[in-house]
């Protein structure tokens, strides 16, 4: 299958766009719309955009349910939790519904199945599931290697053993909650990432190895939200 690919010179605006659409129309026909959230640094300038005097009324925040695809951190105040960036960026902002991932929680197997329940209980399909491309080739907190990628069954599950510094307790979305999302849209910028990104998108099938190649909802839409510099070598 073809990979959907929106290159453009500000990714960041070009997904916010669509963000704003999905949301419409989630709301339109089921009376809210429900996002996980991705980590790292990229998505910090889409979170602070979304917040922004421009954009911030083009949504119903009260009937927005923010969710996380994973979490790292050993306190939601730890300057590495996916959390805390989004809260600064934007969740304490808006009056949103969020649902934290504990993470810092001694007995993570506990807070994997609490938020697994919180998802079901409030949101059985997610309609966006946001995603970024590690520098190895992991989304979410799904690592090369790991045991998690065979996860069928479970939806949110803990990752003690990260094989990528920093070395920290995660808690992450599953393939078998991503895949089941209506829509599950990465958002890749830089030059750092424009190998990898090759071989996610036209190399041989090898999840194992690349794991963002897991991703491949159901019955949903994947869609790539490119800036020049990633796409250099797919575009
Ligand atoms: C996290 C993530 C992770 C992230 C990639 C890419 O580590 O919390 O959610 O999967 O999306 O590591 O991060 P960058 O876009 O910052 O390179």
């Amino acid at each position: 299958m073809k990979p959907n690919l929106h290159i453009s010179l500000d990714p960041v605006a070009e997904i916010a766009a669509q963000i704003e659409i999905a949301a419409r129309e989630a709301i339109e026909a089921r009376g809210r719309f429900s996002i996980a959230l991705s980590g790292g640094s990229t998505p910090k300038a889409l979170y602070q955009l979304l917040a922004s005097p421009e954009w911030k009324p083009r949504f119903d925040w009260l009937k927005i349910d923010v969710f996380f695809g994973d979490e790292r951190a050993v306190s939601p105040d730890d300057a590495l939790s996916n959390f805390k960036m989004a809260s600064q960026a934007l969740l304490n902002q808006v009056p949103a519904r969020v649902f934290r991932m504990e993470a810092e929680r001694a007995d993570l197997e506990s807070a994997a199945s609490d938020y697994q329940n919180a998802l079901q209980d409030n949101c059985d399909t997610l309609d966006l599931v946001l995603l970024g491309l590690g520098d190895d080739g992991h989304t979410a907190s799904l690592f090369p290697s790991s045991p998690q990628l065979l996860e069928a069954e479970k939806w949110v599950t803990a990752t003690p053993i990260a094989t990528l510094d920093p070395h920290l307790r995660r808690l992450t979305l599953t393939f078998a909650a991503i895949n089941r999302a209506r829509r599950a849209w990465f958002l890749v910028s830089g030059a750092g990432k424009a190998e990898r990104l090759k071989q996610v998108l036209n190399g041989a099938r090898d999840v194992k190895t690349l794991p963002a190649q897991g991703v491949r909802p159901q019955n949903g839409e994947l869609k790539w939200f490119l800036d020049e510099a990633a796409a250099r070598l797919v575009g």
